[in-house]
């Protein structure tokens, strides 16, 4: 609380990074990307000169793609998930007769890559292992070659880029990208010119090829490397949210029984399953999945803290130690690349690299009472309150105390469907099964790692099939 509403800095690898309290993000956010460039500092982040993780110049319509042809067609993608999801259960997921031990972070990254998949390459190739190994590591890669780059001087990045082994994998994950898309490409493209009764297929590959400028649209190149950039955006931050969703329905019996009657009434007895607005209709789902997200934070957006003090040269506070020991997550990277001056005189030179602060705006009890409390159907009685709270306590709501997705014109584009396909998971499982944790144990903690925080791999749930 000691930094509540003050700029601070802390020491990054790339130098040190300005944490802005919510009451900055509001007149921020706004700002144009040849001001405050979120494309800049993932680079930075990410080392996209060498790791290669950047959209390029197609980043807007990927952008675009993700809002319009994705997030307008969920009700049409909606039966394709849940037959996706039934064929990963029935093929996957133990019987679970009697109480079974299940190591849901393994089988939940499956879940999540293949439904994805589905979505973005299509049923041709969403089921190859190949596919799934490749589509999921390739994040890992590219973090991890970022993460070791970034332990050296920029001046010697060129030269030390040779001895980052990360880097040759993330060229593996682009050729194999590539080896599995291109036999599908080649035929989607020669179907353009052949009339067809039948519908056009309906993935991330065909909106690609329908909007890619037509030099592109036959690159397989191109079409490689824009799925990884979605996979690697879509894939592991859906599964850290769904894992420590499930982890609190383990742990919390009496909120598992809510859910699972809501459920009931809106896709079974309603007969929902197939509708548009069903999904919207799992308001507590809604509610849950958020307080889940304010408390359990995310795999946000990662900075590498620095083990070196680093020196100010601003006169803003600089309270390394403390980020070091709790390690905030951030979410709206963001690189100043023209001078920015603040409401309050607060000058932001040529260069700083800025962040919001996730757990500390979810742990401020101005925003949320009772902050620490684990309140599962808060937002829920929120949005009963009025019309305006009902649309802004939605879980893919966001605002200046709601950061999760970020902030202004580069929020996650993804997060209707991410919503949609958590949504489809917990409540297909609470509707089929009873969760639990083991005899004797707590709910599995989370772990952080360089500003990241994700979900324990290792926990076991048990599991046990309604009859
Ligand atoms: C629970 C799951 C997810 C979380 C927590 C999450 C979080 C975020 C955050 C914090 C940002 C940065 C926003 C900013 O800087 O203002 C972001 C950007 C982005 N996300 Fe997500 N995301 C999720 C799921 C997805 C999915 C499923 C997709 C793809 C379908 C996706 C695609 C993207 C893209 C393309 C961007 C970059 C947007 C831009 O720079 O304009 N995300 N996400």
């Amino acid at each position: 609380m000691q930094f509540r509403d003050r700029l601070y800095q802390i020491g990054g690898t790339e130098g040190l990074q300005l944490v802005l309290p919510s009451n900055y993000l509001g007149e921020l956010k706004t700002l144009p990307e040849d001001v405050l460039s979120a494309k800049a500092a993932i680079a930075d982040a990410l080392q996209s000169k060498y790791t290669k993780f950047s959209p390029g110049h197609n980043a807007e319509l990927l952008t675009l793609l993700l809002r319009t042809r994705l997030t307008q067609n969920l009700a049409r993608l909606a039966p394709q998930l849940k037959e996706e999801f039934e064929y990963i259960v029935a093929t996957e997921f133990p019987a679970c007769d009697d109480w079974t031990p299940v190591k849901w972070h393994p089988f939940a990254l499956r879940v999540i890559t293949q439904l994805s998949g589905r979505a973005f390459v299509g049923p041709g190739i969403n089921r190859q292992e190949r596919w799934m190994d490749t589509s999921s590591n390739f994040a890992i890669h590219v973090f991890v070659a970022g993460a070791k780059l970034q332990l050296f001087p920029e001046w010697v990045r060129p030269v030390i880029q040779y001895l980052v082994t990360d880097l040759a994998k993330i060229r593996c994950d682009i050729e194999s990208a590539k080896a599995m898309i291109k036999p599908v490409l080649e035929e989607r493209i020669r179907d353009l010119d052949v009339p067809s009764c039948q519908d056009a297929p309906d993935d991330m590959i065909q909106w690609l090829i329908e909007a890619l400028p037509e030099g592109e649209r036959a690159d397989v190149q191109t079409q490689a490397e824009l799925q990884l950039v979605i996979a690697a955006a879509s894939i592991h931050t859906t599964h850290g949210l769904l894992c420590e969703c499930m982890y609190d329905l383990a742990a919390h019996q009496d909120i598992q029984e809510e859910l699972r009657e809501e459920a009931y009434q809106v896709l079974e007895v309603d007969e929902g399953w197939g509708r548009k607005e069903s999904m919207a209709k799992l308001k507590k789902m809604d509610s849950f999945m958020r307080e889940v997200q304010r408390l359990r934070g995310n795999i946000g957006q990662s900075v590498h803290p620095s083990p070196h003090p680093s020196t100010d040269t601003t006169g803003i506070p600089s309270p390394i130690k403390d980020a070091l020991l709790t390690l905030p997550l951030v979410s709206f990277l963001r690189k100043v690349m023209q001078p920015i001056s603040l409401s309050d005189g607060t000058q932001l030179p040529v260069g700083t690299r800025v962040v919001a602060p996730l757990a500390g705006i979810a742990h401020d009890e101005r925003f949320f009472p009772n902050p620490d409390r684990f309140d599962p159907l808060r937002f829920y009685r929120l949005r009963q309150e009025s019309a305006e709270a009902n649309n802004r306590m939605q879980f893919t709501s966001i605002d200046d105390t709601y950061v999760n997705f970020g902030a202004g014109r580069h929020a996650c584009p993804g997060r209707f469907f991410a919503s949609d396909v958590i949504k489809l998971v917990l409540a297909r499982f609470v509707l089929d099964y009873h969760v639990r944790l083991r005899p004797g144990e707590g709910r599995p903690k989370p772990k952080s790692i360089v500003m990241t925080k994700s979900p324990s791999s290792n926990a076991v749930l048990e599991f046990r099939r309604r009859s």
